[in-house]
Parts: C-alpha cells; sequence; structure tokens
C-alpha cells in the first residue's frame, strides 16, 4: 500500500530539527531505522541522510486507524510523517543528536513498503564485503558511508572554490582518446566507425593539460575520471579520480606552495586539522635510506639503520657476502618485540620473503635479559654487542637484518617497519603527517624490458645539475618530481615538464623510444609543442585516498559510491559482461578464447 506525497512538504530533514523546534508542526519523510511497541505507545526511529530521530505514536493523537498503521510500519519502510516537535517523556539519548526530543505524530503516510534487507542498515555490520557491494543501494545507507561520500562531496566543493580563487581553470579533458603515458594497462573501446581501431580510456589527463597549457590557459584542473587496467589493492581502482592540474611559468616551488595551502585548507574546512606549513620536504635518497620506502610513514620513527661499515669483516657470510656483491647490511629495532614467538618470527621471516629477502637474520633480546640469535656462532661477542649497541637495541627490542641489494633491503626493512608499527599500535588515525618526496631518479631499470624507463612519465624534466649526465650515466640523474605523501600513503605527485626539443630527444634516447615511434604516440603534443610552449608543471592526487585518510578509511571502497572488487568486476551490475553477436559484428570484432581447462 504506496501512498503518494501529494498536498505534502517535507519542512525539515531528521536532525535538522531541534530543541528550538518544540512546539513547532514539521513533516519528515525517511526510513524507518527500527520500531518499538510499548503497549499504548509505539516508537519509530525514522533516518535519513542527516541522521535519526524519534517519532512518537499514541491512539489519542492519530487516531485508532493510523495507530494500526504505524503498527505494520517494518524496517526500510520509507514514511512521511507530521506532527509536532516535543520534549522526550521518556529518557535522553545522549548519542543522537535529536535525543532529548521526538515528534507527536498526527499523521502517516507509507510511501513505500521495503523488503526485509539482507543485513541491517547499521554502521557496525559483519557481512561479507561481496554481500554489501552487490546490495551496494543498502550499503549506501549506512551512516557512515554517507558520512564518507558527503565528505567526499565537501573535500570536492572546497577544493573546486580554493582552485578558482587562485585563478585555476575549471576544463573538461576527453574520455574517448588515445594512450597517456601513465605506465599502466589501457582500457579500450572499440570505434564503430573505424572498424578495427580503438580508443584507449585515459590513464590521466596529462598530455592534454600540457597541450592546455600551450593554449594558454595558463591554470588548469579538473576532477578528473581516470582509468588504468592494473591489479587492484586496497588504495587501488581500475576507474578512480584526480584533482589535476597544470600552472604556467612555473617552478616546482610554486606547485608545492599552492597545493600546501589547498592541503591546509581542506583539513583546517573537514576535520578541523591544522597542516602546518611549509609542509617538510625529504629527497627521494633520504626517504630510501631512512624509511626504506619512497612514501614513508611519519607517524613513528623506528628507522633503518646501516651497518655495513660496522660488519664489514664481522665474518658472518650473509653479511660480507652480501657487502662483496655491492649490497648492503641494514636493520631495524622494533622496541618491545623482543619477546615475540618461534612462530611469529617464522612467519616474520616469511613476510621478509615476501619482499625479496632470501633469509631474516634477526636478534630477540628478550625482556628476562636472554638473546636469541641464530648468527651469533658466526661473529665475536664484542662484534654482536657493538651491533645491539649501533642500533639502540634495549633488553626487550627485536633487531631484524637485511643483507642484500639496495632494492630488496629498502623493501623488506620498510615492509617490515610497517609490520612492527601496525602491530604496536603505532598508527595513529587521527595523527596526519604529511612529507613531499623530491629528487626522484629520473629513470628506473626495468628487468623485464632490459632498458630503463621513467620513473614518473617521459615528459617529467631532469635536474638541471644533472643535466651532463643523462647520456653517460642515466641512471644517476635526478628529477624535478615531487609526490605528497601522507601517513605512508602517496596522495599525489608531478613534475616541472620538459618544454626543451633538445631535453625531450635526449630523454627519449635514454627511454629507448625512438623518434618515430615518439612521435607516433606523442607527436600531437611535439608537434604543439613547436607553437610556442611556455615552461609549466603540474601535479595530480588521487581524490580516493584523500578522501579515504581524511574519512579514517582503509579502503577507497569506502569513499566510492559504486567501487569494484579485486577481478575489477561491478557486483552490482555485472559487468564486465557478454554483449551481443551483433554488437559485435556491427565492430567489426570475434571473441577468440583460449579453451578452458
Ligand atoms: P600518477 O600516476 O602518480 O600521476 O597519479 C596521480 C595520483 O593518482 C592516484 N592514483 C590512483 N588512485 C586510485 N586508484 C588507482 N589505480 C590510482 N593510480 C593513481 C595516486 C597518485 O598519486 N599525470 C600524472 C600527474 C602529473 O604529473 O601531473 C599522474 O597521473 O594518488
Ligand atoms: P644461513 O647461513 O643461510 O643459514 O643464514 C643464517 C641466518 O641469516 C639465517 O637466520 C637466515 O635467515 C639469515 N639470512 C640469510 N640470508 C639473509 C639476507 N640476505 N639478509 C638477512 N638475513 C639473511
Amino acid at each position: 500500500m504506496a501512498e503518494s506525497m501529494k498536498g505534502l512538504k517535507r519542512t525539515h530533514r531528521c536532525t535538522e530539527v531541534s530543541n528550538a523546534n518544540v512546539g513547532e508542526t514539521v513533516t519528515l519523510m525517511g526510513w524507518v531505522q527500527k520500531r518499538r511497541n510499548l503497549g499504548g505507545m509505539l516508537f519509530v526511529d525514522l533516518r535519513d541522510r542527516s541522521g535519526l530521530i524519534q517519532l512518537y505514536f499514541d491512539e489519542e493523537t492519530i487516531g485508532a486507524e493510523g495507530f494500526a498503521k504505524a503498527a505494520t510500519l517494518r524496517a526500510e519502510y520509507v514514511i512521511a510523517a507530521t506532527g509536532q516537535v516535543q520534549i522526550r517523556n521518556g529518557e535522553v539519548n545522549e548519542s543522537l543528536k535529536t535525543g532529548d526530543i521526538e515528534i507527536r505524530v498526527e499523521s502517516l503516510r507509507i510511501l513505500s513498503e521495503s523488503l526485509t534487507p539482507p543485513f541491517p542498515i547499521s554502521p557496525d555490520i559483519t557481512v561479507k564485503d561481496e554481500l554489501r557491494l552487490k546490495y551496494r543501494y543498502l550499503d549506501l545507507r549506512r551512516p557512515n558511508i554517507q558520512r564518507n561520500l558527503i565528505l567526499r562531496s565537501k573535500i570536492a566543493t572546497l577544493t573546486r572554490q580554493f582552485l578558482a580563487q587562485e585563478g585555476f581553470l575549471e576544463i573538461e579533458t576527453p574520455v574517448l582518446t588515445r594512450s597517456t603515458p601513465e605506465g599502466a594497462r589501457d582500457y579500450l573501446v572499440p570505434s564503430r566507425v573505424h572498424p578495427g581501431t580503438f580508443y584507449a580510456l585515459p590513464q590521466s589527463p596529462q598530455l592534454f593539460k600540457q597541450i592546455l597549457m600551450c593554449s594558454g590557459y595558463d591554470r588548469y584542473f579538473q576532477l578528473a575520471r581516470c582509468f588504468r587496467d592494473e591489479d587492484l589493492r586496497a588504495d587501488r581502482q581500475p576507474e578512480f579520480t584526480q584533482i589535476d592540474m597544470e600552472l604556467s611559468f612555473v617552478d616546482e616551488d610554486d606547485v608545492m606552495d599552492v597545493n600546501e595551502r589547498l592541503l591546509a585548507y581542506l583539513f583546517k574546512e573537514c576535520l578541523d586539522v591544522e597542516v602546518s606549513l611549509p609542509i617538510q620536504r625529504m629527497t627521494w635518497q633520504e626517504a630510501m635510506d631512512r624509511f626504506g620506502s619512497d612514501k614513508p610513514d611519519l607517524r613513528f620513527g623506528m628507522e633503518i639503520q646501516d651497518l655495513s661499515d660496522l660488519v664489514k669483516d664481522c665474518g658472518f657470510g650473509v653479511f660480507t657476502g652480501a657487502l662483496e656483491r655491492g649490497g648492503y647490511v641494514r636493520a631495524v629495532c622494533a622496541k618491545g618485540l623482543g619477546d615475540v614467538s618461534s612462530k611469529k618470527m617464522k612467519n616474520i621471516e616469511k613476510n621478509a620473503k615476501d619482499y625479496g629477502a632470501k633469509g631474516l637474520a634477526y636478534i630477540q633480546l628478550k625482556s628476562d635479559g636472554s638473546i636469541k640469535c641464530p648468527f651469533a656462532k658466526f661473529l665475536s661477542e664484542e662484534k654482536l654487542q657493538e651491533i645491539i649497541k649501533a642500533v639502540g637495541g634495549e633488553q626487550g627490542d627485536l633487531i631484524v637484518f637485511a643483507a642484500d641489494s639496495f632494492k630488496v633491503v629498502c623493501d623488506v626493512l620498510g615492509a617490515l617497519r610497517l609490520r612492527f608499527a601496525d602491530e604496536l599500535g603505532l598508527l595513529d588515525k587521527s595523527d596526519f603527517r604529511f612529507v613531499w618526496i623530491t629528487e626522484f631518479p629520473l629513470l628506473e631499470w626495468s628487468e623485464e624490458e632490459n632498458r630503463f624507463q621513467a620513473m614518473h612519465h617521459p615528459f617529467t624534466m631532469p635536474m638541471e645539475e644533472d643535466l651532463d649526465r643523462i647520456d653517460t650515466d642515466p641512471g644517476s640523474v635526478r628529477a624535478k618530481a615531487y609526490d605528497i605523501v601522507l601517513n605512508g600513503t602517496e596522495l599525489g605527485g608531478g613534475s616541472v615538464r620538459i618544454h626543451q626539443n633538445d631535453i625531450q630527444e635526449k630523454m627519449f634516447e635514454s627511454l629507448g623510444i625512438a623518434p618515430e615511434t615518439a612521435q607516433e604516440k606523442f607527436g600531437f603534443l611535439l608537434e604543439a609543442f613547436q607553437y610556442g610552449v611556455p615552461p609549466h608543471a603540474g601535479l595530480a592526487y588521487g581524490l580516493d585516498r584523500l578522501v579515504m585518510l581524511m574519512a579514517g578509511e582503509d579502503s577507497i571502497r569506502d569513499v566510492i559510491a559504486f567501487p569494484k572488487i579485486k577481478d575489477a568486476s561491478c557486483l552490482l551490475t555485472d559487468a564486465p559482461n557478454v554483449v551481443d553477436q551483433a554488437q559485435l559484428e556491427e565492430l567489426g570484432l570475434a571473441i577468440s578464447l583460449p579453451e578452458k581447462e
């Protein structure tokens, strides 16, 4: 029995009513959270996106028929209720914004009924993610998800306001386009008009925003949807949103300045958190050496310590061997983990191996004063004590060692450092530690492809002081690139772009990109650069990641209305899916799949 809302107008959202409205007649509309019958009285919690309010029914006020109707209400029915605001007769509910008032309902309409939902609409549910995402429309009713999406909307609005005030223009760039150079796999869209050809969905608006600078737009931004076919994780989705920007006639400092003010503004307005400016800067090399990561979590110390010098003649083959191969011996000392069980120690070692370690040397300084160190027999007691002293080890601590190449040492100790911090409860979500990472290597050696790849993208400007090494020692050249990192997550990244032909040519050369290939892939950009290109630089944030951290969530799924699961499918719509044969034919496509085993 669904009634219409004809003649009714909603006067407030549920929590817009307060004790300042006592005595007024209001009309509220929303979903039934729960109904309680207490003999001649009936209570309903009404919910909308603002929160909950209590409706109070008695026969005297609403009449026998109305009261009987109220008794049929069930969870998730959509209703309209009109009545007077009154102070609650019963106990005040401290946990509710409207906990001291209720609506004494005079008339009730049931606007629609509901099946019993597969899970309750409440913040703390324990159902599987798959079920939540299949019924995403119900999941989205939960107050914590609503809070996240409301925060997301606020961040987007404030970002637009701030950037407009700073002289940025919001300009849209195409979604049906050509491959963009961000290094992930493209999503392709077949063309009907030109059979056998494909558009690529943009991995970012990179090339278009650089062209906009050529065209004189000076400062551009966009909340841009980006598409990357890559392995999904908690902070990665196949489609996500960037706060993307580009600026003309600027250098790194200008980009960093406007962006730290943007961040400070968002944190102040949304969370009342003061971000103290300027945000700390750290070179890539320092971040790797101290934290084993180019996105260091600075909420805690537990820094990596280099022992290469100290152990070079120690007699322990694992250490000396690694050094002889040009590697490093480094350690992390975890305060208070000295008493971990053997089982746990095995698990930590397995964890290290997942990150490329061949083994995990360790010292447990147990709280009873004893020491467990499987490799103690290989070196002198004196050396062992020196090592412990060098890393500041005390009774109760666990020291773990990595002896390997720079990359493996960083990967292993960087990961263990985070694991230990998590186990020790050092990761406070309300503590926000920003850092700019600068002076990234321009190029990164790819073992797979046996050639250098751009660490950021091929249009990133090398540091002037390193330019003369681009031919002789390309691996040592640093880039004018910067990432903004928050609590161990890469929030955003950008760079100063190359606007000089000769440097761009050298860059393609270092990357092993033949001039013809460069022309074919990015010819339109290179051509545009021949008609007067301003020096320019830019940056893009992952909006989803920013909202995730501001909302205190662990996954960007919880801040995206309709996210995809790990295999990139959407459980709500069942996408991707097969299409009609006729559609395929129109596109000139035939499906050929390897036979399933
Ligand atoms: P980059 O590739 O570093 O730079 O991307 C910028 C930011 O986008 C976010 N991000 C993602 N978020 C969710 N899911 C993903 N799959 C995903 N991939 C990236 C990250 C990242 O820091 N055009 C350049 C920017 C520039 O140079 O101006 C670019 O796209 O937070
Ligand atoms: P092994 O002599 O190979 O038995 O190793 C002695 C100890 O060193 C064991 O605890 C190994 O787990 C550890 N170990 C082996 N390789 C490495 C490495 N590359 N880095 C740190 N520890 C290692």
